[in-house]
């Protein structure tokens, strides 16, 4: 069976859980060899055995993408063991508080900027210089349908998220005519972690998010994975400034 990404060197940033953790192992069954990045170091190690197990190549490089010396040592990292970076999926983030706008508070806002926003353009200012230097390469950044429209409760998460879709699209612009294509993926509701501590497990809270959804449940991890590895595919050669809604339907309505 044809593999889409064969032999490419693919980072997974956040990939200690969730959407990364599903995403790594979706690039690595498409051929690629995945570099592993998280601060949580036993949940990274757990996905390189996962990724290994199913007969896989992996490394785990703990980075915080919001420090900018840990992001230069994750591409160098990934460069030296690999040799090159074809892929990046930009994925690590946050969803800090839950709080109207105006009782947001400084330490909430910052932390989600740092993470979410600030994050992903430290990771493409290494990825693109890597990139441009070896003629080309791929990116997809984490946004979300808080990229695409309002959230109330979430400010800070949804200005990150509408930041990142904007950045995606300037690089994008920037880059491509240089072989390089970026694009974002803007996930509806996904059973992660992530939702588990918004709704704390309260079985009435998970039915509303669910509720936000037209098509009446959660989506997986696994299918913002097979977009992200879409995306980074040849099949998608031809893409790039997108934000793609990957939501059940959920900005449709
Ligand atoms: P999660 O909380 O299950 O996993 C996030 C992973 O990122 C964790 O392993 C965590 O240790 C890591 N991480 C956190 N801060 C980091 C940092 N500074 N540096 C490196 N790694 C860090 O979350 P989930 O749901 O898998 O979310 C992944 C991404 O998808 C996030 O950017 C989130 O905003 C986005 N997203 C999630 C949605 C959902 O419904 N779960 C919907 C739309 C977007």
């Amino acid at each position: 069976m044809t593999q889409l990404l064969q032999g490419k060197v693919t980072l997974v940033t956040g990939a200690g859980a969730g959407i990364g953790r599903a995403s790594a192992l979706a690039f690595s069954r498409e051929g690629a060899k995945v570099v592993v990045s998280d601060i949580n170091d036993a949940g990274g190690q757990e996905t390189v055995k996962m990724i290994e197990a199913n007969g896989g190549a992996a490394v785990f490089i703990h980075s915080d993408v919001a420090k900018a010396g840990d992001v230069e040592r994750l591409i160098g990292g990934a460069v030296k063991k690999y040799g090159r970076l074809d892929c990046a999926f930009n994925n690590a983030g946050i969803e800090g508080a839950l709080a109207p706008t105006h009782e947001c508070t400084d330490e909430n806002w910052d932390r989600i900027i740092a993470t979410n926003l600030k994050g992903i353009w430290l990771c493409m200012r290494y990825e693109l210089n890597q990139m441009l230097k070896q003629g080309g390469g791929v990116i997809v950044n984490m946004a979300s349908v808080a990229g695409l429209i309002g959230f109330a409760g979430l400010p800070a998460y949804t200005a990150s998220k509408h930041g990142v879709v904007g950045l995606t699209k300037t690089a994008a612009l920037e880059f491509a005519a240089k072989n390089i294509r970026v694009n974002a993926v803007c996930p509806g509701v996904i059973h992660t972690e992530m939702i588990d501590r918004l709704t704390h497990k309260d079985p009435g809270q998970e039915r509303a998010f669910t509720a936000l959804e037209p098509m009446a449940r959660m989506g997986n991890p696994e299918e913002i994975g097979e977009a992200a590895v879409w995306l980074c595919s040849p099949a998608a050669s031809f893409v790039t400034g997108i934000a793609l809604a990957v939501d059940g339907g959920y900005v449709a309505q």
